[in-house]
């Protein structure tokens, strides 16, 4: 049998990633800013990815676009949802996982899934920014440190300080004003991983958790989110090393079976 090279590409919110995939191993990938070219985001995330792998666009057999830009990326043979794409993902990468919980730029998703790594049920959040990476940007900004450094900054957090509001508007003022009284920026940003954590898990909760639990999209980046949520849920979360890969990977993966079929 000859060798089957594709890939998958995640036009989201905040991140365009690709996946490239050569006998369903990975050989290539990127990750960069969607900005406000979604199209141009999928050509030159595809392009970084195959010059990783050391391949041309030629070589590609089948190409599976995902994320909420999917259908502005013409080299696509195929869309499919975030969701199905998180799940296989996540199981490719730890197949005991029967709970994902992908936090991207915009939106929160849980989603069960079952030992082949299909979806039986989910739930989404993508009505207000709580809970979500664009959350924890505006705070960034306002704090004016670096989304990277977040996650060891909380930790360094020596007491807990109350930030009530669910929304982000309000929530961003009540920063402004907990730095005026002069708060640590630790145990700030210790209280907004708990609040992100809080809204996720409500949603978790309601849809009902199964071990084990992995966490995919960016913010399983910060290791404060994801305690805050391993003591809300009770349970450890596994993180793949590339978080942020795992709607790609998905869509490869997908794109694979596909090609498979061709
Ligand atoms: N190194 C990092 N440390 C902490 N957080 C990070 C890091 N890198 C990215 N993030 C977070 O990840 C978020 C983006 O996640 P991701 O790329 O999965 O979103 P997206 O797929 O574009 O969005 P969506 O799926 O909602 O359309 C950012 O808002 C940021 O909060
Ligand atoms: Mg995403």
């Amino acid at each position: 049998m000859g060798e089957i090279m594709v890939a998958g590409i995640d036009v989201g919110s905040l991140s365009t990633d690709a996946v490239i995939l050569r006998n369903r191993q990975v050989t290539g990938s990127s990750i960069i800013r969607t900005g406000a070219d979604p199209k141009a985001a999928a050509e030159r995330a595809l392009d970084e990815a195959l010059t990783m792998a050391g391949e041309k666009r030629e070589r590609l057999c089948f190409v599976v676009g995902t994320g909420y830009g999917r259908f502005s990326i013409p080299l696509a043979h195929r869309q499919i949802t975030e969701i199905t794409c998180h799940a296989l993902g996540a199981h490719y990468m730890h197949p005991e996982t029967r709970t994902v919980i992908d936090i991207g730029g915009q939106d929160s998703k849980v989603i069960r899934i079952n030992g082949r790594g299909e979806v039986d049920d989910f739930m989404m959040n993508d009505k207000c920014a709580a809970g979500t990476g664009r959350f924890l940007e505006v705070m960034a900004q306002v704090l004016e440190v670096q989304m990277e450094d977040m996650g060891a900054l909380g930790a360094g957090s020596t007491k807990q300080v109350s930030i009530s509001s669910t929304c982000t508007v309000f929530a961003e003022s009540e920063v402004v004003s907990l730095i005026a009284a002069g708060h640590a920026k630790e145990d700030i940003i210790s209280s907004l991983h708990e609040a992100v954590a809080e809204r996720v898990a409500g949603l978790a909760l309601r849809i009902g958790v199964r071990e084990t639990v992995a966490m995919t999209g960016g913010v399983a980046k910060n290791r404060g989110i994801v305690k805050a949520l391993e003591g809300k849920l009770g349970t450890t979360i596994v993180v793949p090393p590339e978080p942020q890969l795992v709607g790609a990977l998905g869509a490869a993966l997908l794109a694979h079976e596909q090609a498979l079929r061709s």
